[in-house]
C-alpha cells in the first residue's frame, strides 16, 4: 500500500501518510493544560505516521467550552510535556496546532471588559457550543495596526512553549474561520492598512506568523492548514482561487514542512467549492513545491487513489481516528473499522476517548 511508504517533512521521515487530524476533545484541565487522561488518548495513536494536536490557543483571548487546550503559560508546556513524551515513547511524532480564535472566542468566558478581536468588526453569524449553552457572536473588537505585531507574537510565544514541551513541529490553523482565516479572507477583513485591501496584504498577517515560528522551529518543522472553501458563519473570499495561489506560492517560497489543505470532494458540500468554481487541490498541487496533506471525508481506499495518482502526498483522517487508535495497522490489514459516537466528541472524561478497542484488545490482531 502506498500509504504506507514512508514520506518526509522537513528533516522528518515520517514512516507512513497516515496522519491524524487536528481535533479538539475538549478534556484538558481547569487550567487549559492537558492532562494524563489526554497524554493516554494521544500514545494510543502514536502508529500514525504524524499526530496533530486539537487545536491550543496562543492567547487567553481565544477561549471556547471547557476543556479547550491552550499553549501560552508555562503550565501549559508542562501538560504538553508528557503529551510529547509519552507519544515519543511509543514511536510517534507529533506536531502541535496553534490557534487564535479571534471573532469566534466565547465573551462570556473573557475577563471582565474584554471583547473577541478580529481583522474588522464583522460578527460571525454561527452559533456556538460555549460554556453552558450555544451563543450567537457578537462583535469583534478591530485590532489596531499596532496590535497585530503583539499577536503575532504570541504565536511566536506558544511556539517557544511547545518546543520547550518537546513538540516535533507545529502546525498553524489558518483555516475554518479562525482569525487568520478572518485575516485572510475579503468578506470578514475590511481593513485599509498593510493587513487588508490586496490579497498580499491579507495573506501578510499569516506570512508574519510562519515566519515568527519558523524561528524557533526552522520552517521545515512547521506546517500550514487551510480551508478555502469554508464559509460557515458569513466568512468567504470574492476569488478564493487567486487568494490560495498567492497562500501557496508564498509559503512555498518559505519553505515550510507541509501544505494542509481541506476540501471536500463533492461540489457544494461545506468544505467543497460552490457550484461552478474550481477544486483547488490541483492548483495547490502545481503551485506548492513541497509535502501536500489532503483532509475531509477520506476513507482508505480514497486515500490510497489520492496517493497513487499523487494528488497529495499524505492524507489526514478525523473522525476515524477519534474510533480506531490503531487506524495505521486496521488500514494495513484491511480490518474492520470501530464507528466513532458524535455524542461523546466533547462529552469530558474517558468514555468515548481512550476507550474504543484496537484490534489487539480483541485477540484479533
Ligand atoms: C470532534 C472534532 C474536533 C475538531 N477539532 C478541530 C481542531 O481543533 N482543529 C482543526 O483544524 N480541525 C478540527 N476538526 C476538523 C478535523 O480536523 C477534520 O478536518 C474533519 O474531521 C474532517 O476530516 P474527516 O472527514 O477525516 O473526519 C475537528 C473535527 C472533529 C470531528
Amino acid at each position: 500500500m502506498h500509504l504506507m511508504t514512508p514520506v518526509r517533512i522537513g528533516d522528518l521521515t515520517l514512516p507512513n501518510r497516515v496522519a491524524m487530524a487536528p481535533m479538539t476533545r475538549a478534556r484538558s484541565s481547569e487550567s487549559r493544560a492537558p492532562n494524563e487522561l489526554v497524554a493516554e488518548y494521544y500514545a494510543q495513536r502514536a502508529s500514525a505516521g504524524l499526530l496533530i494536536t486539537e487545536a491550543c490557543s496562543v492567547s487567553p483571548l481565544s477561549v471556547s467550552r471547557p476543556g479547550t487546550s491552550a499553549i501560552y503559560l508555562d503550565v501549559h508546556a508542562e501538560g504538553w510535556r508528557q503529551v510529547a513524551e509519552r507519544v515519543h515513547g511509543r514511536g510517534g511524532r507529533i506536531f502541535q496546532q496553534l490557534y487564535h480564535m479571534g471573532r469566534k472566542a466565547d465573551p462570556s468566558r473573557l475577563s471582565p471588559g474584554e471583547r473577541p478581536v478580529g481583522p474588522s468588526a464583522i460578527p460571525s453569524q454561527q452559533q456556538a457550543g460555549g460554556a453552558n449553552t450555544y451563543f450567537q457572536f457578537g462583535e469583534p473588537r478591530a485590532l489596531a495596526t499596532a496590535e497585530v505585531a503583539g499577536v503575532v507574537g504570541e504565536f511566536r510565544n506558544a511556539a517557544a512553549q511547545a518546543h520547550k514541551a518537546g513538540m516535533d513541529g507545529i502546525e498553524i490553523h489558518a483555516a475554518q474561520g479562525y482569525l487568520i482565516d478572518q485575516f485572510l479572507k475579503d468578506a470578514t477583513n475590511r481593513r485599509t492598512d498593510r493587513y487588508g485591501g490586496s490579497i498580499a496584504n491579507r495573506v501578510r498577517f499569516l506570512l508574519e506568523i510562519v515566519d515568527a515560528v519558523s524561528g524557533v522551529f526552522g520552517a521545515g518543522r512547521v506546517g500550514v492548514r487551510i480551508s478555502p472553501h469554508y464559509r460557515d458563519g458569513g466568512i468567504g473570499d470574492s476569488d478564493t482561487t487567486a487568494l490560495f495561489r498567492h497562500v501557496a506560492a508564498a509559503l512555498n517560497e518559505l519553505g515550510i514542512g507541509y501544505l494542509h489543505a481541506i476540501e471536500a470532494g463533492e461540489v457544494g458540500a461545506r468544505q467543497g467549492p460552490p457550484e461552478g468554481k474550481p477544486f483547488l487541490m490541483p492548483m495547490l498541487r502545481q503551485v506548492f513545491g513541497g509535502p501536500l496533506m489532503a483532509n475531509s471525508g477520506f476513507t482508505r481506499q480514497s486515500a490510497e487513489a489520492a496517493i497513487v495518482a499523487g494528488t497529495a502526498d499524505l492524507v489526514s483522517f478525523g473522525s476515524l481516528y477519534i474510533a480506531n487508535p490503531d487506524l495505521v495497522e486496521r488500514f494495513r490489514l484491511d480490518a474492520p473499522l470501530n464507528r466513532p459516537d458524535p455524542e461523546k466528541y466533547y462529552l469530558g472524561g474517558p468514555s468515548g476517548y481512550t476507550d474504543y478497542p484496537a484490534l489487539r484488545d480483541n485477540g484479533a490482531a
